[in-house]
């Protein structure tokens, strides 16, 4: 439940959040606009105390009887020196002379001199202009003057066309404070809505997002996080091998996550997003006393991997001295060093790059290690880009330049075996474009030959099963890379099997090491390679489509025991999943189905 709250949050926070930055924004320069000129008073003369009724002018009887129309409502008042009725009926509004009962218009030149005799600025006033509607006097529904004076803040002021009365004084600082009043209450027509469905509609967007933050406050931040660690009780975490065999002990405090615990004492686990319980990298088997599953376990976890124990470190609270399977501790504590040997790009977003380790590194086909990636800053020219590589790059745009601002740790998986490999690590990395590149492949593709790479590992659980089943190996993008080192693998020692390659890409320009797999099918009568592009291609032997859809028709319809079949799946989330749906639909069981989830 937290996992999906923390989703939705994050998705909902950022369709927000321009509202919420136009909210805080407008709400602190509303603030700090002058409201005197705000509110048109600056230089609005406050009008005179009414002198007395004159006794000589006609009496409002008079003015009725004299009056052809049916009057509702009769007012007196003053325009300018003048004694006035304002008569109203149905239809319209006028003025009379009080004097004789003559119609007074409100033209320009009257308008003129009402606007003048409110207004003590230092401006000269304009040619009235007679407006049917303006924004700027919309609570008032009839025509007006307006009269504008060229002091320094241009102010305008409006008159009533009927009454004579003046409306508004106007200014820039107003205009100003309506511009932030209209993003505030979100009404971008008559700026005066607040009751208006959008704002409505972000408000509660607003609030929802409010409640939720203090719920996963209270769901992500133990109590316990609150008490400084010198007074919480020690506790142990033990750390036993898969054997069973103890490792070693760490010192840990209650209320510790394991990942906080192991990473306190220099065991960093493998980690995409900090202990953020999102990457799902951070899985420990819990030996002995094994908790409830949470709902980011449930989320980021196979059920295979809960029922055999295994929850997110990052989410696993110390209460008690615990003991947990971290596979090969020193692995985890180990920096290595290696070179840059070589760069190649092998299509416009895939590039391999090998580093030869200082010390050597055993692994198994499948396995991937974390590269440490430090804190770096480098122009966006300092990638080499080739040339027939240009057209491709422009598509994503203008490239931002590369940059991390915190050391992090990112997994790269191995595309040879090292015995293959004169025991060199070889990496297929994805380049991950966007406003703000990906950190950890941004900076793999600014390695040149002869850089130094820290890394640590090998980890991971991907990895070829024991015996001799028919193997099909289905990926997409650098889900490549651990695939092709498992083909590597069992073709150098000779596997009989049959093995079967089903490979998606976009077009043809974007799929790594296709020469490379047309030799081995051609070389091995076991090996059959197959590329699915899912863009339009009519080059012979590929098929298009999409990579899921085509092995089910092009192997698994057709295949006389799919159950006999093991199969080995690694690529982009979206084909990870429909081709574990497409499995599942077959009947094939979870446990013949081994797959590496880049979560990207
Ligand atoms: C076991 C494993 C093996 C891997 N092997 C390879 C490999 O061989 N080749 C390869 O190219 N990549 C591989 N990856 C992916 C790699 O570790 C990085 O996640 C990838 O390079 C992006 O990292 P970045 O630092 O460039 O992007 P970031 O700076 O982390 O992020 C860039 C963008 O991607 C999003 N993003 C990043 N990571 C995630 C995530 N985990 N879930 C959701 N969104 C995310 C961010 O929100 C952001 O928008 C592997 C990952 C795992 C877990
Ligand atoms: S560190 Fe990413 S889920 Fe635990």
């Amino acid at each position: 439940m937290s996992h999906w709250m923390r989703r939705l949050h994050k998705w909902v926070g950022l369709i927000l959040a321009i509202q919420f930055v136009l909210w805080m924004s407008s709400g602190v320069m509303m603030s700090l606009l002058e409201a005197d000129k705000v509110a048109g008073r600056e230089f609005r003369v406050k009008p005179p105390a009414p002198p007395a009724w004159p006794r000589d002018v006609m009496s409002t009887d008079a003015v009725l009887a004299a009056t052809k129309e049916n009057i509702m409502t009769i007012g007196s008042g003053w325009v300018l020196d003048q004694p006035v009725y304002r008569l109203q009926n149905d239809k319209r509004s006028w003025l009379v002379s009080a004097s004789d009962g003559a119609a007074i218009v409100v033209d320009a030149q009257l308008a003129a001199k009402i606007a003048r005799a409110s207004y003590s600025g230092p401006g000269k006033a304009g040619a009235p202009r007679l407006l049917s509607y303006t924004l700027e006097a919309r609570s008032h529904k009839e025509p007006v003057w307006r009269i504008d004076f060229d002091d320094a803040d241009e102010t305008s002021v409006y008159v009533s066309s009927r009454s004579g009365a003046v409306l508004e004084h106007r200014n820039s600082t107003w205009r100003l404070f309506d511009l932030f009043w209209m993003l505030h209450i979100m009404d971008y027509s008559e700026r005066t809505n607040f009751n208006n469905p959008l704002l409505v509609a972000s408000a509660i967007g607003g609030l929802w997002m409010a409640l939720t933050g203090v719920w996963l406050l209270f769901v992500s931040v133990r109590l316990a996080e609150f008490i400084p660690s010198r007074w919480r009780r020690s506790r142990t975490v033990n750390l036993v091998a898969t054997s069973g065999r103890p490792q070693r002990s760490i010192d840990a405090v209650q209320g510790d996550t394991v990942f906080q615990a192991l990473a306190r004492s220099g065991l960093q686990l493998p980690s995409n997003c900090g202990g953020g319980q999102s990457c799902g990298l951070c899985e420990v088997r819990c030996v002995g006393n094994v908790p409830a599953p949470t709902g980011a376990d449930r989320a980021l976890l196979s059920p295979a991997k809960l029922e055999a124990g295994y929850r997110l470190a990052c989410n696993l609270p110390v209460k008690r001295s615990l003991d947990i399977d971290v596979g090969d501790a020193t692995a985890l504590a180990d920096e290595r060093a290696g070179v840059v040997t070589s760069v190649k790009p092998l299509s416009p977003f895939l590039r391999e790059i090998t580093v030869r380790p200082n010390a050597p590194v055993a692994c198994r086909p499948g396995a991937y290690v974390q590269v440490h990636v430090p804190v770096y800053e480098r122009d966006a020219t300092h990638l080499e880009i080739p040339e027939d590589h240009h057209e491709d790059w422009r598509t994503v745009g203008t490239l931002a330049a590369l940059a991390n601002d915190a050391p992090v740790r990112r997994s790269y998986s191995v595309a040879v075996p090292l015995e293959r490999c004169d025991g060199q690590l070889t990496f297929l990395v994805r380049f991950v474009p966007g406003p703000k590149p990906g950190r950890g492949s941004g900076y793999m593709y600014t390695l040149k030959v002869g850089d130094e790479v820290h890394f640590s590992g090998p980890f991971g659980d991907f990895a070829l099963k024991e015996g001799a089943r028919e193997k099909v190996f289905i990926g997409g993008g650098a889900g490549m890379a651990p695939l092709r080192a498992m083909i590597h693998e069992l073709l150098a020692k000779g596997a009989t099997e049959p093995l079967h390659f089903w490979y998606g890409a976009r077009s043809r320009r974007d799929a790594p090491y296709v020469e490379e797999m047309r030799e081995f099918a051609l070389k091995y009568p076991n090996f059959d390679w197959n590329l699915v592009l899912s863009g339009e291609s009519d080059e012979p032997g590929i098929q298009n489509g999409l990579v899921h859809e085509a092995v089910l028709t092009g192997l698994l319809r057709t295949h006389p025991n799919v159950d006999s079949l093991e199969f080995y799946v690694c690529g982009p989330p979206a084909m990870l999943s429909a081709t574990r749906e497409m499995l599942r639909g077959l009947g094939v069981e979870d446990a013949r189905v081994a797959y590496d989830d880049f979560k990207i």
